[in-house]
């Protein structure tokens, strides 16, 4: 059966560059944005390329969406590029749909699609949305973001424990650009550096969480951001200790199912 990955956000400047690359690389692939991708798809014929419209600002459908995909199709990953922030009208509904899409949505195609990545023991997920930090609406913009890099902590320390070679990575952009950030498109040449490094990162199975941008590689603002999930693995492992779990005591406590 020919195996799939999902692109979310492919009409956008960093999913677009994914696409290609992938495709270009002979991947298969599902392609999830409200506006058409039909220069990608045109210019693959010799790879499978499904394009779909969908508003992922709804948690509810994008569930049922995953599920549809998952019954039609063998998807080997999934990597959600879309995000950013919009503004939904009053603050209420502009919460509701920037959590919907930046994590819930995120988290309903991870829960629909884990359970099988486990079962065959290989799949990923990628979030390359960002940890959080300054933008537009800085302190909402931090709750959206925020959760992905605690989220992608607890499944991969989870699925660690089970002994599963399932990935999941919080592969952040970070663009430190006066004048970028969320607001205006990373520069071209950042834009394939940064999703080819991501696909490496993901076709050499390697484990950490890498920081998709040449400015804060190397420097104390890319060090925070490791620091975070560094800080995540340290409250575990207190955790653990002062539980006075065995190895085989957590292996239990985390052998239900994910999610
Ligand atoms: N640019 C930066 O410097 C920077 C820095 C840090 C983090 N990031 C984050 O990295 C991610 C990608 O950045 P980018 O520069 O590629 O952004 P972009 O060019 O604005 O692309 C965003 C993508 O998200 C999709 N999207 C937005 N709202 C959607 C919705 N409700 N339903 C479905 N799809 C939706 C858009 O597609 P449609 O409009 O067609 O739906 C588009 O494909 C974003 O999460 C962004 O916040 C960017």
């Amino acid at each position: 059966m020919k195996e799939y990955i999902i692109v979310t956000g492919a009409s956008g400047n960093f999913g677009g560059e994914v696409s290609r690359l992938l495709a270009s690389m002979g991947k298969n692939l599902i392609l999830i944005s409200r506006r058409k991708n039909q220069s990608i798809v045109n210019s693959y014929p010799d790879v499978d390329i499904i394009d779909i419209q969908h508003n992922l600002n709804d948690d509810r459908t994008s569930l049922h969406l995953a599920n549809q995909l998952n019954e039609r199709y063998e998807i080997s990953g999934v990597i959600y590029c879309s995000g950013g922030q919009e503004n939904a009208g009053d603050w209420l509904s502009t919460i509701h749909s920037n959590l919907n899409m930046n994590t819930i949505s995120y988290v309903s195609f991870v829960k629909v699609f884990i359970d099988k990545f486990i079962g065959r023991d290989r799949g990923f997920f990628v979030s390359c949305c960002s940890v959080g930090g300054y933008g537009n609406n800085y302190d909402l913009f931090n709750l959206y973001k925020f959760p992905l890099i605690t989220i992608t902590e607890s499944l991969n320390h989870r699925l660690s424990v089970r002994g599963s070679s399932v990935k999941v990575y919080c592969l952040p952009i970070c663009s430190l650009v006066p004048g970028d950030g969320v607001d205006k498109p990373i520069p071209k040449e950042n834009v394939t550096n940064y999703a080819r490094k991501m696909i490496s990162h993901v076709e050499d199975n390697k484990k950490e969480t890498l920081i998709l941008s040449d400015e804060c590689e190397n420097s104390p603002i890319g060090d925070e951001i490791l620091n975070i999930q560094n800080s995540m693995r340290v409250i575990t492992e207190k955790e653990k200790e002062h539980f006075g779990w065995t190895d085989e005591q957590e292996k239990n406590y985390f052998n239900s199912s994910i999610l």
